[in-house]
């Protein structure tokens, strides 16, 4: 029997390497973004494998997507045992010099999202005793901070915890729950928040993890039901520093990546 896996943020970087990882496992898919070409010239590679491929285009910053996503899978007789939270951007103009508008479209997109698509797509799942859900946040979501994008180390940092609260709630239920934590992985990510030439020049081509091996890892997690996994042992040392050294530490180690990046 085949399972359907509605993926976010299907049009680029990790969200298409993810769906290209569960079309080779046996998963058909729903695809999402705002971009329809790149969905749709995702669809057909992927249904050049054999799998059912539905492209449902959607702006998550809408309050009304996530019903309307639910809606179209019901008319279309679908149900889905496995969601992917994975759309997001960062925006590292500052807090201040960022109007209330795109905060708001950020938390929505990024924090509200997964979880609305979670509470609808949950309970199916739970009831077939079948189900995977992976949320993409952030090795950011790791750090105390994220000065200059200030939004988007705490949007990470509750996606962590809600995941880790969700796997603890399904325990025993047959869904699997995971959050994973990429760090710097080569995407559009960078282009669209404006910070490539920055970023480069700061971190060398060994720190960078390419969309398909962190796609790999997460999906790979998600089958073991860890509740969360960070790919790249350089990652798992920034993490594991996050965690231990002193708060204030930390906190300055977090400020000058940002001095770095030019953010603060
Ligand atoms: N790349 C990294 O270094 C990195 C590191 C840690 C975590 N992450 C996380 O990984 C996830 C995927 O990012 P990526 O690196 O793959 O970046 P990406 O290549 O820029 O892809 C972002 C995806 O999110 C979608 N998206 C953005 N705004 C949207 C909206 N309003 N409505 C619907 N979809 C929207 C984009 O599609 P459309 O533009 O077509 O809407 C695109 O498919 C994000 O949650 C990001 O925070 C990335």
């Amino acid at each position: 029997m085949s399972r359907t896996v509605l993926v976010t943020g299907a049009s680029a970087g990790i969200g298409k390497a993810l769906a290209r990882v569960y079309a080779t496992e046996g998963w058909d898919l729903i695809l999402t973004a705002r971009r329809i070409e790149p969905l749709e010239a995702l669809a057909q590679e992927l249904r050049r494998t054999g799998r059912a491929v539905h492209v449902l285009p959607q702006d998550l910053a809408d309050p009304a997507a996530p019903e309307r996503l639910q809606a179209e899978v019901e008319a279309r007789g679908l149900s889905v045992d496995g969601l992917i939270n994975n759309a997001g951007f960062s925006r590292v103009t500052g807090f201040l010099h960022t109007d209330l508008q795109a905060h708001r479209d950020m938390l929505q997109v990024m924090l509200t999202a997964p979880v609305v698509l979670s509470r609808l797509f949950l309970p199916g799942m739970v009831d077939r005793g079948f189900g995977r859900v992976l949320n993409v946040a952030s090795l950011a979501g790791q750090m105390p901070a994220t000065g200059g994008d200030t939004l988007y180390g705490p949007i990470k940092s509750f996606l962590i915890k809600a995941s880790q609260g969700l796997h603890l709630e399904t325990l025993g239920t047959g869904v699997h729950v995971t959050v994973l934590n990429p760090g710097y992985t080569l995407t559009e990510f960078h282009d669209v928040n404006g910070s490539r030439d920055q970023v480069s020049r700061a971190y060398p081509k060994w720190m960078w993890m390419d969309a398909e091996r962190v796609a790999r890892i997460g999906h790979q997690a998600c089958e073991a039901n860890r509740p969360s996994v960070t790919p790249g042992a350089m990652n798992n040392v920034m993490a594991g520093l996050a965690r231990f050294l002193p708060d204030g530490m930390a906190l300055k180690m977090t400020a000058n990546h940002a001095r770095r990046l030019a953010r603060l």
